[in-house]
């Protein structure tokens, strides 16, 4: 699903290009190696002596001195061409665009939030695991670490990045087709490392646009009973303590935001799809699906439960 040789953006095409150029002159140096081995082999075989020793010819010596000299400037000017190369598509990667949109991703132990700042405060778009971009514009991603060291790896779209505490670092990438881009923490971080996955959601820059404005829209109080139900099981059994939903009382950092909950493909970054069952297993259980992961479980009556999952469902 995630491929660093199916590249969607001019990054990812330079890291492909080095790579498909890498394998093929180490294709080349190992047939290259196979074929001097068989002919030595082969030709100390045609000259072994009525003893059984073998000895090379003067002729011959000269010829493998010839050999080890060439192959050795061979290597030397392979590695100089790769330097060169590999010169070449760093800087194609850290081009400094003028104008990029800027996103802030913060990796922590095992989710990622991403938030969309803009000049006007209230316009700023919080959200997790899930990035929205607009194909053909470029895109800053400024990366930190809220506790241990991450590493930020589209591989369709970027080389991989590395988040540190205490230290923001820059990523840039333009994605150039339209798609949905997996992702995956790169730097082992713990035990839920594996599940640390995220996806960019590449599409047209009007569809963004439109995401960005929906994910723009405040809070809708629930009027239904049901609904509002499952907004005060929210805000009273815990989960308003790590999970934020914008616009209300629910704050908490500790969690992935849930302002836009339904409009996301999955949960626990990457772990499940969201669909109701899902949802409430994983709320009755985290630990059987994401061992160590900071959601303890929560033993709500099956009532509860059915209301607080439809008014998650209501976040769209
Ligand atoms: Cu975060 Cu590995």
């Amino acid at each position: 699903m995630h491929s660093a040789l199916d590249p969607a953006s001019p990054q990812a095409r330079a890291i492909a290009h080095l790579w498909w150029w890498m394998l093929g002159a180490g294709a080349l140096v190992w047939v290259a190696v196979i074929a001097t081995m068989l002919y030595a082999t082969f030709a100390r075989r045609t000259r072994r002596g009525a003893d059984g020793l073998q000895a090379l010819a003067p002729a011959q010596h000269g010829r493998l001195e010839r050999i080890v000299a060439g192959a050795t400037f061979t290597t030397v000017l392979i590695l100089a061409a790769f330097l060169v190369f590999d010169f070449t598509a760093g800087h194609a990667l850290a081009e400094h665009p003028q104008r990029a949109l800027t996103i802030d991703v913060t990796g922590q132990q095992w989710w990622w939030l991403a938030r969309y700042e803009d000049p006007d405060p209230s316009k700023s778009v919080t959200t997790a695991n899930e990035i929205h971009v607009p194909v053909g514009e470029m895109v800053q991603l400024k990366l930190r670490s809220a506790d241990v060291i991450h590493s930020f790896w589209a591989p369709n779209l970027q080389g991989k990045r590395d988040l540190i505490p205490g230290y923001t670092s820059t990523h840039w990438f333009r994605a150039d087709t339209a798609g949905v881009y997996r992702g995956q923490c790169a730097e082992f971080c713990g035990m839920q490392h594996a599940k640390m996955a995220f996806y960019i959601i590449a599409e047209p820059i009007p569809r963004f646009q439109a995401w960005l404005a929906a994910a723009r829209q405040p809070h809708q109080e629930p009027t239904d009973s049901l609904l509002r139900y499952g907004y005060r099981v929210f805000m009273s059994s815990g989960c308003a303590l790590c999970h934020s939903i914008a616009g209300t009382e629910a704050r908490g950092t500790i969690g992935p935001g849930l302002s836009h909950f339904k409009s996301r493909m999955s949960i626990a970054a990457g772990t499940l799809a969201n669909n109701r069952a899902n949802v409430m297993s994983w709320i009755a259980n985290p630990q059987a699906f994401k061992p160590g992961a900071r959601m303890p479980s929560y033993p709500l009556t099956a009532s509860q439960l059915d209301a607080l999952v439809s008014y998650l469902e209501t976040l769209k």
